[in-house]
């Protein structure tokens, strides 16, 4: 069973490298992962996901890929080198691209000596709704896509999904031992930002995630160090 303070990943959200040093420096302890995304990446590159992995600390690198099953495959073996914990694509990539990102998972991360990065897939973005969707062709309501794509991934060899608080209970009864990620938490009182469908963590929790993605409830607190602690302490009562 892994520890409250393994649950949370925190998400690196700035663009610059020392920027984030920083930020694995005062959090290294106090949260499991660290979260680079796109900007950081694009920004800084796999030489900033080594030095943090580097320093003992876990990375969900939060690329998202989304192409044909080849170029996935090259992109997922490309960056298991670099040794991520997490990583994920596009359950919308389809059936083929998830089994072989499973495979190329593997092997990038035995070429360069790591352990294998779990792949988990991001099944409809949550900026969706039903009008959106119907524009891409795709009928029916969000849910009922989420529910279809978690299905997909579960029988494609990968290790679970990205799913928002609304969707990880759905999720963790198709997949009961599914790896469930999950943005838009906000402890109880704090802003929403531009976040609308949320959870606290312990409902997180409480619907089945494994992890919870956390960004500005920490990095925007007084003190983020205290921010993360009262998150891991409300998930340790939510397990009891
Ligand atoms: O600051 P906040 O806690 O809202 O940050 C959440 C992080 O999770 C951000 O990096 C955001 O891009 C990401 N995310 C999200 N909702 C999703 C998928 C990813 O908030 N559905």
């Amino acid at each position: 069973m892994i520890s409250p303070h393994e649950r949370i990943i925190f998400a690196l959200d700035v663009s610059q490298r020392a920027s984030a040093l920083e930020w694995v420096e005062r959090l290294s302890g106090h949260v499991g992962l660290f979260k680079v995304g796109l900007e950081l990446f694009v920004s800084e590159g796999p030489s900033l996901v080594e030095e943090i992995s580097s320093r003992g600390e876990r990375v969900f690198l939060d690329l998202k890929f989304h192409d044909i099953p080849n170029t996935v495959a090259g992109a997922v073996r490309a960056a298991a080198s670099c040794g991520p914990f997490i990583m994920n694509l596009h359950a919308l990539a389809g059936s083929e691209a998830m089994r072989r990102a499973a495979e190329a998972a593997k092997e990038g991360a035995e070429r360069a000596g790591v352990e294998p990065a779990k792949l988990i897939a991001v099944t409809v973005l949550t900026s969706h709704t039903a009008d959106t969707l119907s524009e891409l062709g795709i009928q029916g309501s969000p849910a009922g896509a989420v529910h279809r794509l978690a299905n997909l991934a579960k029988d494609s060899g990968i290790d679970g999904v990205v799913a928002s608080p609304m969707e990880a209970a759905m999720v963790r009864e198709v997949w009961p031992s599914g790896l469930i990620v999950t943005p838009g938490v906000r402890p109880a009182g704090s802003s929403l930002d531009d976040q609308s469908r949320v959870a606290t963590p312990s409902g997180a929790a409480d619907s089945g995630a494994d992890y919870i993605v956390v960004g500005r409830p920490i990095r925007n607190a007084e003190d983020p160090v205290a921010a993360a602690d009262a998150i891991a302490e409300e998930l340790r009562e939510a397990s009891r």
